[in-house]
């Protein structure tokens, strides 16, 4: 006999979701609907609201039959040609559609490789000896939270933060340095070194991409001189502003690739660059044997395995869907893929709604960490810690907090402004210490999540908030 169940409690559900992000998300989206200017989620409007549905969805049929049918689950030849295609154009590499791999999303396709990575080299293959339950993943610090989710929760590898110092003149910038001191620190205090490298470019939430200099040195060192693989997040490598002084460089136009393809594994996703993070579709980019027999499946006698994408496909919706967009032309007469069309107009409506919101920063005298000429991706990476430890003058301000899962060292006056914001200012920003911020007091703001009007409203409302905000004596 079963017990009976009630009906489902959503607020229970969202004390139960542990990604402080996608709390917020299912908050926002379903329990309090228009309550805030939610900011925190890394979210994308742009494209669709402009073009998508109209070139695209309007001209689209119900469900052709083809679509209710099992398809690949790592994605049918004509999709891997397609996302092929595109990526070569956005990382100016060559792709073959051989070495693109889809899944259900780039959260999947991280934990596809952190699996793969621990199968072994065939004889006569190059590479590493396979990682190891246990295995220390370096990752630039902050950065996005899912990493711990897909390296951690079943792979069972553990994520070591390279903390980036957060003040002086190298406040958040990346340098071999940093890593190869996090590198050598592990091995003193474990007796291992870390086996894995990973690179958010560009970067999630401080939005920079890394110069081609600064790449060819991290990459030449990892593969010189460690046993690291690396993994390059790319999945927001379209997101680019005009003018950015450091172009996007993908990893695989960099000379260690043509050295060592095997070592270094790509991904990227319909999510953050289309919007469409709804529909949780990712790829592993990577021509590594032990990955592609992980993709693939094996049918040797001994090892046979199914794909890794069957537990997270490329279902046929999505490729009905994808396929629409991919294959969609603009402009008259087959003139134009829509994807290209759709990426140039995402390039100037991110370049505009960027420069206004920034005015509106500065206008307001709202602080964020960035060099003048840094691409932003999607973020402004804020830096409220002059407000940290402040309150209304009355002192008297009461913030109900939400049932959200914090880290248990969260700093409190941190998460104190971020429910003063989100009840005051009504403005939901994305607290540092989800994305292993090393100091607190920095908040991440996704200025593609709504249209520009809207974000410098929200903007208006927070730097309204913080006025405030005084010392207590
Ligand atoms: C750097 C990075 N990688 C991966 C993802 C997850 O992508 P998906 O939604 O396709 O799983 C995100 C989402 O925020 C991200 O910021």
């Amino acid at each position: 006999m079963t017990a009976s169940t009630g009906p489902i409690e959503p607020a229970e559900l969202l004390a139960r979701i542990p990604d402080f992000e996608q709390a917020l998300a299912f908050y926002h989206r379903h329990l309090a609907p228009d309550t805030a200017i939610d900011l925190s989620v890394a979210e994308n409007v742009l494209v669709y609201e402009d073009s998508m549905q109209k070139m695209v969805f309007d001209h689209t049929a119900l469900l052709p039959e083809t679509y209710i049918h099992y398809m690949s689950a790592y994605g049918n030849p004509r999709l891997r040609e397609e996302v092929a295609a595109l990526l070569t154009k956005a990382f100016d590499a060559p792709v073959a559609a051989g070495d693109v791999f889809g899944t259900g999303g780039v959260g999947s396709a991280l934990e596809c490789l952190a699996f793969a990575l621990q199968e072994p080299p065939k004889p006569g293959e190059t590479g590493p000896p396979p990682l190891e339950e246990g295995d220390a993943v370096l990752l630039p610090a902050p950065y996005w939270q899912g990493f711990n989710w897909s390296f951690e929760q079943r792979p069972k590898l553990k994520c070591v933060p390279v903390r980036l110092p957060t003040e002086g003149p190298e406040r958040f910038l990346l340098t071999l340095e940093a890593i190869k001191e996090e590198f050598f620190k592990y091995h003193r205090l474990f007796g291992e070194f870390p086996r894995l490298l990973v690179l958010t470019n560009p970067h999630n939430p401080l939005g920079v991409n890394y110069g081609k200099e600064l790449l060819e040195e991290i990459y030449a060192w990892v593969i010189d001189e460690t046993d690291m693989h690396i993994i390059s997040d790319e999945i927001y490598c379209h997101s680019q502003v005009d003018g950015a002084r450091v172009p996007f460089t993908g990893a695989l136009a960099l000379s260690a690739y043509e050295r060592a393809p095997e070592r270094i594994h790509v991904v990227w996703g319909f999510a953050k660059d289309f919007g469409l993070s709804g529909f949780r579709t990712g790829f592993v980019v990577s021509k590594y044997g032990p990955v592609q027999r992980a993709m693939l499946g094996t049918t040797g006698i001994e090892e046979k395995k199914h794909s890794m994408s069957w537990f997270t496909p490329v279902d046929s919706l999505k490729h009905y869907v994808l396929g629409a967009i991919l294959e969609t032309t603009v402009n008259g007469a087959g003139s134009e893929l829509y994807t290209d069309y759709a990426m140039r107009r995402y390039r100037e409506l991110l370049t505009a709604s960027f420069e206004r919101v920034r005015d509106r920063l500065v206008a307001r005298g709202i602080e964020f960490v960035q060099t003048e000429g840094d691409n932003p991706a999607q973020f402004f990476w804020l830096d409220l810690t002059d407000y940290l430890g402040k309150r209304p003058p009355e002192g008297a301000y009461t913030v109900e907090p939400l049932p959200l899962a914090h880290a248990a060292d969260a700093d409190p006056d941190e998460l104190w402004l971020f429910d003063y914001l989100r009840t005051r200012a009504e403005v939901t920003l994305l607290p540092g210490e989800t994305m292993h911020c090393p100091a607190p007091g920095f908040f991440r703001l996704c200025f593609t999540a709504y249209q520009p009007e809207v974000v410098c409203e929200a903007i208006d409302r927070v730097a309204e908030a913080l006025e405030e905000l005084v010392v207590l004596g």
